[in-house]
């Protein structure tokens, strides 16, 4: 477990969420490869990332015919389940080599065993083995390992420290496990954070209490994850910049508050 400095994560604090796929084409390019990519969803910070050098391809079949290996990097989802199948292989280069660090069931593997034991695909590199996998020729597995590389575990500890110092100094909420995520950027105002029941009228209760005190709301955010909600307020109180005296603890008393925090 490496040690992370307050230093290394206000340095990396600019650093938003890059696809893997932007990090690797960078480095299949230092390694000489000619790179070409596809993906029709890529997010701004992802674009501005990536290597002016990579090719892109306009649809998928473009880069299926031109590539000679192959590295998927796409979230699991209904139009993504499985699409690497018969049809798919049928368009590639015969002895492409497909890695597969994403998510096993992006693969049809009944057509993955075909396709290797004709040579149509030479190798499937993967890290989530099955029984299946372990059957097929041609087919190398790795035990799951794609995010226990040195510097994933550093990079996940540094998520971790700037998502937990953005909480702290904002009330943001990025990738919990319980609560919801939420994002109102932080401009400096007085700022409420409330962690409450997902019930109705909360948020109408605690605005009420704010207006009651002739404060103006600046901005704010709600959001919620099952039976629990999270309200960020933003108070615009010029006058004193202070809270008035007794608001905090009103908000307490409204039933469903779990807790309630000055920013
Ligand atoms: N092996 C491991 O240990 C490990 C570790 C981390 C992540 N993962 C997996 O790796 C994958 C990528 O992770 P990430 O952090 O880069 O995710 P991400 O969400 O940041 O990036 C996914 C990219 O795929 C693109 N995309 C979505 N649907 C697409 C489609 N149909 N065709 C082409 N592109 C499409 C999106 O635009 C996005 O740029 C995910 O499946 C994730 O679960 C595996």
């Amino acid at each position: 477990m490496s040690t992370i400095t307050l230093e290394k994560v206000k340095t990396i604090k600019t650093l938003n969420h890059i696809a893997q796929s932007a990090l690797i084409a960078n480095d299949a390019l230092g390694l000489d490869m000619d790179v070409i990519g596809f993906d029709p969803f890529i997010s701004v910070d992802t674009a501005w990332n990536l290597s002016r050098n990579v090719q892109r391809a306009m649809t998928i079949e473009q880069l299926f015919a031109e590539s000679d290996f192959i590295t998927v990097h796409v979230p699991l989802t209904d139009d993504t389940r499985e699409m690497f199948n018969e049809t798919a292989f049928s368009m590639m280069k015969p002895g492409v080599h497909i890695l597969n660090f994403s998510r096993g069931e992006l693969i049809n593997e009944e057509d993955m065993a075909a396709a290797l034991n004709s040579g149509k695909v030479g190798k499937y590199i993967t890290d989530f083995p099955n029984e299946n996998v372990l059957k097929m020729n041609n087919a190398i597995s790795i035990p799951h390992l794609g995010a226990s590389t040195t510097e994933s575990e550093e990079n996940c500890a540094i998520m971790a420290a700037r998502q937990l110092k953005e909480f702290l100094e904002t009330g943001n909420i990025k990738h919990s496990v319980n609560f919801p995520n939420a994002f109102l950027p932080y401009t400096g105002k007085q700022r409420l954070a409330a962690f409450h029941h997902n019930v109705p009228n909360m948020v109408g209760q605690i605005t009420s209490a704010i207006s009651d005190d002739h404060l103006n709301i600046a901005d704010m955010v709600n959001r919620s994850r099952g039976d629990y909600a999270y309200t960020l307020i933003d108070i615009d109180s010029e006058v004193n910049k202070k809270l008035v005296p007794g608001l905090e603890e009103k908000i307490k008393q409204i039933a469903g508050i779990i807790t309630v925090r000055v920013i």
